[in-house]
């Protein structure tokens, strides 16, 4: 097991260069297994997220070739199966858009139900289910298996109002839908920018939607999609944990390769709480210089807040000056990380989906845990700002969606490295 070890106190400086979008890439990968032919992937993230669901298509039979770091090739033309890998598909959440890809592509499929990132809750993909009834598919659940069966071998295109403004089911049935006979309308779909560079990837392989990033999206059926070049997206996420980085710990960084709009809602947040960021082209200069102030937020689907921010903020809170209070919109509970932010030394008390956070003027380094991704990159954060020593475990969670964190990190300055955890025999742990 790897452990981060990290010596707080220091502002950071320099340089980052945002990889591509995790969740963009967790549903694109599926999506070429719909695709006759090549599909060349560029600024492909490399998470281990990413390294599963390339795993899972070759297991698959689909032949996949790293041309460079972040670029990869799929061809899926000799895949002939749609049972997936359980045991590697239980391990993440995105296996779920396996179920969407695999009926455009055969009208049937065959998927462990999803892992992922636990918010203490459950995560329901009852919206995934009533949009693939509506298709024409037939979906049970046994064995830990979801099976999902077409009536005929294509589906049949329909009207799908989501109940809940929901990214996975938006994405999961626009995918579906995409081979499907006829016309499918989706009705109260979520805006997110990884639902329009999906929409784009598919367009580019010859797809027909329109509308991704409305709450109306329309796709005309296709019978079969072509190969392809495409280029994934900066990631929005990864960009605002450098940004809430800077602000925890002061200095001055250049964010590179981000697409500014994306980044409106965490940078009209962080310019409340007194951190410059001045925008360019395709960057983003994140300064801080003075204290922090108080703010309120409130995480909801795009265009809001994002709720995968909502730790690193909450984080960010905790140094500024004065209550801020923020209410989780999304998800119902998502607080896990608050009590390792305690044992730094921050004052959060969380009422519902509300977290009252009164901020005091230093966090102190302690040993904590990552219980998700984004509870563990607000762990680093955290580490970064306080003063003394932190240890992080369960960082396993955190390279799931974050490349090469460390090295990224130490480039600004970071005091922060990874050191294989050596666990003790049963018999001499005493
Ligand atoms: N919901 C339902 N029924 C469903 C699906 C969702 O009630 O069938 C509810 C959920 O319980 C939640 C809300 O709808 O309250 C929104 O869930 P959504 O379906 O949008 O979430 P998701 O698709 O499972 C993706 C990201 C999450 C991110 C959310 C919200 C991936 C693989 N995951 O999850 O990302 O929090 O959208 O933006 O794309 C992360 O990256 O750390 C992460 C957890």
């Amino acid at each position: 097991m790897t452990k981060y070890i990290v010596e707080g106190g220091k502002p950071l400086f320099g340089e980052v260069e945002i990889s591509g979008a995790k969740n963009a890439a967790v549903a694109i990968i599926p999506a070429a297994l719909m695709v006759n032919g090549v599909c060349r992937i560029e600024n492909v993230p490399q998470i281990s997220d990413v390294t599963l669901l390339l795993q899972i298509l070759e297991e698959l039979g689909a032949s996949v070739r790293s041309i460079n770091r972040h670029t990869v090739e799929i061809d899926c033309t000799r895949v002939r199966s749609a049972r997936t890998n359980y045991d590697l598909c239980q391990k993440i959440r995105a296996s779920y858009y396996l179920i969407g890809a695999l009926l455009a592509r055969f009208g049937e499929a065959e998927v462990a139900m999803p892992g992922g990132c636990w918010f203490g809750g459950v995560r329901p993909i009852d919206q995934h289910v009533k949009g693939f009834s509506a298709l024409g598919a037939s979906v049970t659940m046994r064995g830990g298996f979801i099976y999902a069966k077409a009536a005929q071998r294509r589906l049949k295109g329909a009207s799908v109002y989501l109940d809940v403004v929901s990214v996975g089911t938006t994405m999961n049935v626009m995918m579906a839908a995409v081979t499907a006979e006829g016309s499918t309308v989706i009705e109260n779909a979520a805006r997110e920018p990884h639902i329009v560079d999906l929409a784009n990837f598919l367009n580019s392989m010859g797809a027909n939607i329109r509308g991704a990033g409305t709450d109306t999206i329309k796709i005309d059926g296709v019978p079969f999609l072509h190969g392809g070049t495409y280029a994934i997206i900066p990631d929005q996420i990864e960009a605002g944990t450098y940004m809430a980085a800077v602000a925890a710990t002061g200095g001055q960084v250049l964010i590179k390769n981000i697409i500014p709009k994306h980044m409106d809602c965490i940078t009209a947040k962080l310019r409340e709480m007194g951190v410059e960021v001045e925008e360019h082209e395709d960057t983003l200069l994140v300064r801080r210089t003075e204290g922090l102030r108080k703010t309120n937020v409130k995480t909801l689907p795009y265009p809001g807040f994002p709720t995968d921010m909502q730790p690193q903020i909450t984080t960010v809170l905790t140094l500024a000056k004065g209550t801020s209070l923020v209410t989780e919109g999304v998800w119902n509970s998502r607080y896990r990380y608050v009590d390792e932010l305690r044992r730094m030394g921050a004052s959060i008390q969380v009422e519902d989906k509300t977290a009252i956070v009164e901020g005091v003027e230093n966090l102190t380094g302690a040993p904590v845990k990552a219980y998700d991704l984004r509870a563990g990159a607000a762990m680093v954060i955290a580490a970064l700002a306080a003063h003394g020593g932190s240890e992080i475990t369960g960082v396993q969670y955190i390279e799931r969606g974050y490349e090469d964190i460390i090295g990224k990190l130490r480039r600004l300055g970071a005091n922060i490295y990874a050191v294989e955890e050596v666990e003790m025999p049963a018999a001499m742990a005493g």
